[in-house]
């Protein structure tokens, strides 16, 4: 891959055991439990630290979507974050790290708006937790969206099923329309874009890397969008390769739905867990 060490931090457990942070978004770009890559991450992946990067978990603040401000997804994905806290051993074995990322002048030119966003990782034996908090530093009140966009690595998403979304509303943006989910195991077999409100906080996709299943716990993310661009979308996409679409789904925690409001001084903290479990469904 294209990066200098400078870009990296690595949370390293043994056992082949890892995650891989790039600080251009704070983008984890790796995630191995126990030798066995968890995260898609692309091969035409573009590391410029301009560019959004294609796979891994990219972090969406503070707008999901298309915004008259800025970029698609807001720029906590395509600005330099800080090492706050480099990676450090508990007495478990477990590796800590996090990241942080204030208002700066490239921020500021696009939503001026005073923020600090805390990012902490902690890899265990089979599961990865992610905090994110956003600290609202400024003397005004604001609303903002933030979603985990993770790319999760499957050996083949038509045999990967996504369980927990039954009966749940959702916005399909790809039809333009809402409907309810009736599936009790969704199987990705087309282009899909969809907004799932009200989501439980747990979500389980099967038939995922190494024949593990994962585990998504969330917290303060009640949204659960469900993306795959399919051969057509994935074809115009300069950094994905012709045949990726079948190697990954993406599942993304967040709060998408409506704004989170904050006002001067408040602070909302959200997280998700991965874990991988090795029963099969
Ligand atoms: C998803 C959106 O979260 O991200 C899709 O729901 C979007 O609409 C996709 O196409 C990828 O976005 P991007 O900006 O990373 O290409």
């Amino acid at each position: 891959m294209n990066y200098s060490a400078e870009d990296i931090i690595l949370l390293d457990r043994g056992a082949d055991t890892s995650v891989t942070v790039h600080l251009h978004g704070a983008t984890i770009i790796s995630w191995r439990c126990a030798g066995e890559e968890m995260l898609f991450l692309s091969k035409n992946a573009i590391f410029d630290n301009l560019k959004a990067i294609r796979g891994g978990i990219p972090l969406v603040f503070p707008k999901f979507g298309p915004w008259k401000y800025g970029p698609q997804h807001g720029f906590a994905r395509v600005l330099r974050w800080k090492v706050e806290m480099q990676p450090k051993k508990d007495k478990n074995g477990n590796v800590f790290a996090a990241l942080s990322l204030e208002d700066n002048d490239l921020s500021r030119a696009m939503w001026n708006i005073m923020f600090k966003l805390v990012y902490t990782i902690r890899l265990e034996e089979s599961a990865l937790h992610i905090d994110f908090t956003v600290h609202n530093t400024d003397k005004i009140t604001f609303g903002f969206n933030c979603l985990l966009h993770t790319y999760l690595a499957t050996p083949d998403i038509t045999k990967s099923g996504i369980i927990g979304l039954q009966n749940l509303n959702y916005q399909d943006k790809v039809n333009n329309c809402e409907d309810v989910e009736e599936k009790e195991e969704l199987i990705v077999r087309e282009h899909i874009d969809r907004i799932y409100m009200d989501a439980p906080n747990e979500i389980v996709v099967g038939n995922m890397a190494g024949n593990r299943s994962l585990m998504l716990k969330t917290f303060n993310f009640p949204d659960i969008v469900i993306w795959n661009p399919w051969r057509e979308k994935a074809k115009a996409m300069l950094d994905l390769c012709d045949s990726d679409y079948m190697k990954f789904v993406c599942v993304e925690a967040g709060r998408v739905n409506k704004d989170i409001v904050l006002k001067p001084g408040q602070s909302y903290e959200c997280s998700q867990i991965l874990a991988a479990i090795t029963a099969l469904l």
